[in-house]
């Protein structure tokens, strides 16, 4: 049996999750859901990033105990995946002892091969990215002082003792990697962007912080904690400690979701350190474009951080997916439109599909039909064949990241339908005592709408 490890980047336990993260989550979701359903054995895994310098400092501020608040924050968003019905099949916490161990026994491996040394960091760090900055990174505030572009606030100045991977080391094999796996950034356009940073040059980087006393401490420097990007990026291999199968070997096809801000230290960190420890590589990791809310950012300090829940409660959790993919395409930035929501939801899951449901089912019944009944002439009218044709090669548009289309192609199926009942109209036909006719035409329906819910039910799973 194939076998596949589908992931979505862990998300960090400060505060509660907004649509833009559910986002991550819904297309990890689908990718899992469609692999089971071509018949591979899925491993999904998802968790909580905690060892943040930004959490420690959240509780302390709240006055709360750090592993209190760690505890009450995953709880709290592996209740909202369960609510969004996301079927992932392990959660991982970043403070587990599972991960500790693993995490300790790779720094060990990689500092035995000579890949860790002593360095001294003199810059600027942002505690909301937790990543070092270059002033080339920054924008100037009204102010004029340099702060960081996605949390607005000025960087620390950090001057202390750490130890560094040997990434520069690596640049020849990542590029030779990048070169032999053509697809393993999706879509081509984010893989571009991370191929050009490399051929700018690549740094050694930082892989613990000496000020630090939250964290994993170092196995030959208990002085110094661990990096937390650099333990965060170890949890998917983490998972797959001690189990039976590994998920984490050369036989899995391994695909990550993560947003195009966190894609250099998945693309170009992660596989660095992967070879650095001898362990397999990835396959595929697919890259999100950013949701602006009605135009503006989504945050919590605008007020527009919107909780999904909301969102299923008024509408459904079906229509949210189905909006979220049809309406961007997977790496571009979107726009989340509540405009755009309503009407998608209205014209096509409502007006479109429902209608088709609704109006065929009813006649059906009526006259009574149970069975749908696939018809080779009728399929031929409105390229009803060439669509369903189309639709089939699902695992070509998943790995193409090509799902918007794909589901352009499944409304052109519903909409061809619904122009088929209206042109062969099969009420008349069973009014006129052209029965035999009007019964094919319902049954030929019937088969097509199967058709049409099969092929999307990883999305529309209620
Ligand atoms: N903890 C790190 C990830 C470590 S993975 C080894 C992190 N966490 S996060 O909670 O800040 O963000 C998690 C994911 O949510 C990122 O992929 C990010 O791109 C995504 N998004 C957060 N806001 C988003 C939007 N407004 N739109 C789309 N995705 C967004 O980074």
């Amino acid at each position: 049996m194939k076998k596949v490890l589908i992931t979505t980047p862990i998300y960090y336990a400060n505060a509660a999750l907004h649509v833009g993260h559910a986002y991550s989550t819904f297309i990890a979701d689908v990718y899992a859901r469609y692999k089971r359903m071509l018949g591979y054995q899925v491993k999904f895994s998802t968790g909580t990033d905690e060892n943040s310098q930004k959490i420690v400092q959240k509780a302390q501020e709240a006055g709360i105990d750090v592993m209190k608040f760690l505890d009450d924050m995953s709880a709290d968003h592996r209740k909202l995946w369960d609510d969004l019905d996301i079927t992932y099949t392990d959660f991982i916490r970043t403070t587990e002892e599972r991960h500790k161990i693993f995490v300790q026994k790779i720094l060990q491996k990689t500092y035995e091969h000579g890949d860790i040394y002593q360095g001294e960091y003199e810059g600027l760090y942002c505690i909301g990215c937790e990543s070092f900055k270059k002033e080339s990174d920054l924008i100037k505030n009204e102010k004029g002082e340099l702060v960081c572009p996605d949390h607005l606030k000025k960087p620390e100045v950090i001057k202390e003792k750490n130890r560094f991977f040997k990434l520069s080391s690596y640049e020849s094999k990542l590029k030779e990697f990048y070169t032999n796996h053509a697809d393993f950034v999706m879509p081509p356009h984010r893989f571009n962007e991370i191929k050009a940073f490399v051929d700018g040059g690549l740094e050694d980087f930082s892989i613990s912080r000496q000020s630090n006393t939250f964290g994993i401490p170092l196995p030959f420097d208990p002085e110094q904690v661990t990096y937390v990007w650099y333990d965060a990026l170890l949890n998917y291999v983490t998972v797959c400690q001690h189990q039976e199968p590994n998920f984490w070997s050369e036989d899995t096809e391994i695909i990550h979701v993560m947003g195009k801000d966190i894609t250099r230290f998945h693309a170009i960190y992660r596989p660095a350190m992967l070879m650095a420890a001898d362990l397999p590589l990835p396959t595929r990791e697919i890259v999100t474009g950013y949701f602006t809310l009605d135009g503006q950012k989504i945050s919590k300090s605008l007020g527009n951080a919107i909780d999904p829940k909301e969102l299923i409660n008024q509408y459904s959790r079906d229509a949210l997916v189905f909006y979220m993919l049809y309406d961007i395409s997977i790496g571009s930035d979107g726009d989340f439109s509540m405009e755009r929501f309503a009407g998608t939801y209205n014209s096509i899951l409502i007006g479109g599909r429902g209608n088709l449901i609704s109006r065929v089912t009813k006649l059906a019944e009526k006259y009574g039909i149970t069975q749908g009944k696939y018809d080779s002439d009728r399929a031929q009218s409105h390229e009803i064949n060439t669509l369903l044709e189309q639709l089939t090669n699902i695992e070509n548009y998943l790995s193409e990241t090509s799902i918007q289309i794909f589901l352009l192609t499944w409304y052109k199926t519903v909409q061809a339908a619904n122009t088929f009942m209206q042109h062969e109209q099969p009420r008349e036909k069973y009014k006129n005592g052209n029965e035999l006719e009007g019964q094919k035409d319902l049954e030929f329906l019937l088969w097509v709408i199967k058709q049409c819910a099969v092929i999307t039910a990883p999305i529309l799973v209620e």
